[in-house]
């Protein structure tokens, strides 16, 4: 049964049948499918077009496709088009010419924008959840390492003393802010394009409001045209999930980096580690490499459906049907990576022995700095001098913090009254380094200690 067969006498290619086919990735979208069909049957009624008997029936044919599609029953059929023709063929089946009447006033159009938009509806609030997991993961290595010194980079160089807990949280954030927009994403999608028609409207008194709310959407779509062949709404879930992924790329290259032999810093459990084929003492970060290799495709799925949409006339246009599989794949593969980091994220194990034994004390030249600011020298000239002592210590082939206090003094000379006194030594001192920082957002104990409770509150 084709649901346009009726201009036509001759029979469609088997290829080209299968090139315009969109069973094979639309059949995900059944259930919101048969859901949205449900409230339409429900609005023609009210409308007038169909009898209270014939929405009844239409009804018990619906639950009972709702329920061969929930046990796993269902039979598709290869002249099935699409999951639309699907319910609509077996509604047939299973009550009679009745089934026929439900696509009045109907087109695909506005069917399969309103199915998507029904998918995400349903899923975005999974792969919330699924965020917020590896949020809290993040959140309780924050508390379980809460205090441990490491060094902070900048340009990959060894730059200043950080908690590892501060360094745990600036992965939590821009987690926060990606939810966020998420969420914001989700307000738009949730206007409903049924009731559109294929393009101009429907010519039936439907009440598009009463079908918004029986289908939990928040409006219905404005425009006709706009609401069949838009799908800015699939646009920014992908560009979301890109930057989720970018996200996590950024975070598990930091972990590959971290938990290599030469940095230490951290060691991968046996339950999220690989190994080699060939070389026995290999022990392999491939979750991380996995979760920064799948951002690629990430990106790659919102530009691909970037440049699906660009120029195309209005309104609805095959091209379309393009949408699904970029927005199945991206939430599929963020469903996939983020429980497993969580998991990976709370069994790693911490050397804080490694991480302290690669700070030096060139890493407090700020702190150096600071020191000689505090004297009455301004901050360049400061910069200056801890940076020629930063020489001299190289030159001699000696860490900073061993330098004589007559050698800092003598190079203290060249800035005019500068007294380099017996306290310089403290601030080599990592700990202090770390506590100074106590401004709100800084790495000082009590600073992470109060955006660990802000964190909290946030998720
Ligand atoms: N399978 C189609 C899609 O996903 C359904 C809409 C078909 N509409 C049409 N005018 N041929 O876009």
């Amino acid at each position: 049964m084709k649901l346009w067969g009726g201009r036509f006498s001759g029979k469609m290619d088997p290829a080209a049948w299968d090139l315009n086919s969109s069973l094979a990735f639309d059949r995900r979208l059944a259930l919101q499918d048969v859901r949205g069909s449900l409230s339409w049957a429900q609005a023609l009624e009210q409308a007038g077009a169909l009898t209270e008997d014939e929405c009844a029936q239409i009804f018990t044919g619906l639950q009972a496709i709702l329920s061969e599609f929930e046990q796993g029953h269902f039979l598709f059929l290869e002249s099935d088009e699409d999951i639309h023709t699907a319910v609509e063929r077996r509604l047939g089946e299973l009550m009679g010419p009745v089934a026929g009447k439900l696509h009045t006033g109907r087109s695909r159009n506005d069917q399969v924008a309103t199915d998507l938009r029904l998918w995400v509806m349903d899923h975005l609030p999974l792969l919330d959840a699924a965020l917020a997991n590896l949020q809290a993961a993040l959140i309780e290595r924050a508390e379980a390492d809460f205090e441990l010194l490491m060094p902070g980079y900048t340009h990959l160089q060894r730059a200043q003393v950080i908690l590892l807990s501060h360094w745990w949280l600036s992965h939590f954030w821009p987690l926060q802010r990606d939810r966020q927009r998420l969420k914001q994403a989700l307000q738009r999608t949730a206007s409903l394009p049924l009731g559109c028609g294929a393009l101009a409207g429907t010519p039936y008194p439907i009440d598009r409001l009463a079908l918004a709310e029986a289908l939990s959407f928040s409006e219905p779509a404005s425009n006709s045209l706009d609401a069949v062949s838009e799908r800015d709404f699939v646009l920014e879930i992908l560009f979301c999930s890109a930057l989720v992924g970018v996200h996590l790329s950024k975070l598990a290259e930091a972990i590959v980096l971290f938990t290599s032999l030469e940095f230490g810093f951290l060691e991968l459990s046996d339950a999220y580690a690989t190994g080699s084929s060939l070389m026995p003492q290999k022990k392999n970060p491939d979750v991380f490499e996995l979760a920064r290799g799948k951002s690629g495709a990430l990106v790659g799925w919102l530009t691909g459906l970037l440049v699906t949409m660009k120029g195309l006339p209005s309104t609805y246009d095959k091209d379309l049907q393009e949408d699904k599989t970029p927005l199945f794949n991206a939430i599929d593969t963020l469903n996939t990576l983020l429980p497993v980091l969580a998991g990976a994220l709370r069994s790693l194990r911490v050397h804080p022995e490694r991480m302290r034994a690669a700070i030096d004390s060139t890493m407090m030249a700020t702190d150096l700095a600071d020191y000689l600011v505090e004297k009455g020298l301004p901050f360049r000239q400061a910069h200056a001098l801890a940076g020629q002592a930063v020489q001299l210590s190289l030159k001699q082939g000696k860490p900073l913090e061993s330098l004589t206090l007559e050698e800092f003094q003598a190079l203290g000379e060249e800035f005019g009254p500068i007294t380099f006194d017996a306290e310089v030594y403290q601030v080599f001192d990592p700990a202090r380094s770390a506590l100074r920082r106590s401004a709100i957002g800084g790495t000082a104990p009590q600073a992470v200690h109060e955006q660990i409770q802000q964190a909290k509150k946030a998720v």
